[in-house]
């Protein structure tokens, strides 16, 4: 983590990792040819991170809806979750990762829920990079899940519902020990958010490319970074206005 953060490099990054199965199709490959090739990407991505000193990085890996997609391939995705679990945990942790799921993870197999336990418990020291992995993550479910905490800590006493605020309602959210989002990236050509972050991207700055998730390299998260540097974030101030506190 920098002391003096660079205010060009954004602090959190988080990615809509699109694109999976139309770069298989273009090979004449099932969908799930497609999934395993976006594995590349996110060891690209969290190399990125690591190197430009971003301090949180969050990925969509699979979304509340996406158990809708057909049997063989929400198989094939976890069958992939599982194996890369056993095979990527170790890397991530010498490399200094702080790995954790963020969704409803009880919805997963056991097998893909011990491990998932097993690597947030075994990095959570780790402090070169928070890589967030959103599964079965929705947004809309993440408002709901704050709202309901929030709820239970008035019942409790712990939290007086005439003052509820932005302030003491955001560490019931996911993601409250990250700083707000950045940059967020979609690649694959869509434009939408598809029900990722809400409450967590209300100022993030927005990259969207054509690049197919498993074609991200360094040089794409460099344009998208360079992209970034560009931008004049006002948080609805007038730009003399920044000028002059900068
Ligand atoms: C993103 O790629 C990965 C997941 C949603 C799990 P897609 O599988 O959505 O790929 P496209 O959008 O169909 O090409
Ligand atoms: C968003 O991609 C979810 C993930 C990348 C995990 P989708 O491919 O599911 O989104 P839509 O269906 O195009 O909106
Ligand atoms: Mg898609």
């Amino acid at each position: 983590m920098n002391a003096t953060p660079d205010p060009n490099v954004p602090r959190h990054v988080a990615i809509v990792m699109d694109g999976n199965g139309r770069w298989a199709r273009r090979r004449g490959q099932p969908r799930s040819f497609g999934h395993r090739a976006g594995q590349k990407a996110v060891r690209e991505a969290v190399e990125f991170c690591l190197r430009r000193h971003v301090e949180a990085l969050t990925l969509f890996a699979f979304s509340s809806e996406n158990w809708r997609r057909p049997d063989d391939e929400v198989g094939a995705l976890m069958e992939l979750f599982l194996r890369a679990l056993d095979r990527e945990v170790e890397e991530l942790h010498g490399n200094g990762v702080r790995v954790r799921f963020v969704g409803e993870l009880a919805a997963f197999a056991e097998g893909i829920r011990t491990r998932m336990h097993a690597a947030m418990e075994k990095t959570r020291g780790n402090t070169a990079l928070a890589l967030n992995v959103c599964v079965n993550y929705g947004g809309r479910w993440d408002i709901v899940q704050a709202a309901r905490r929030a709820a239970l800590a008035v019942r409790n006493g712990e939290l007086d519902a005439e003052a509820l605020d932005e302030a003491n309602i955001a560490p019931y959210f996911c993601l409250a020990d990250s700083p707000p989002v950045d940059l967020l990236i979609r690649t694959g050509g869509e434009r939408r958010i598809s029900n990722f972050l809400l409450w967590q991207v209300a100022y993030a700055e927005l990259y969207f490319t054509d690049t197919l998730w498993p074609d991200v390299d360094q040089a794409e998260l460099e344009r998208a970074l360079e992209d970034y540097a560009g931008r004049e974030r006002r948080f609805g101030l007038t730009g003399a206005q920044v000028a002059r506190a900068s």
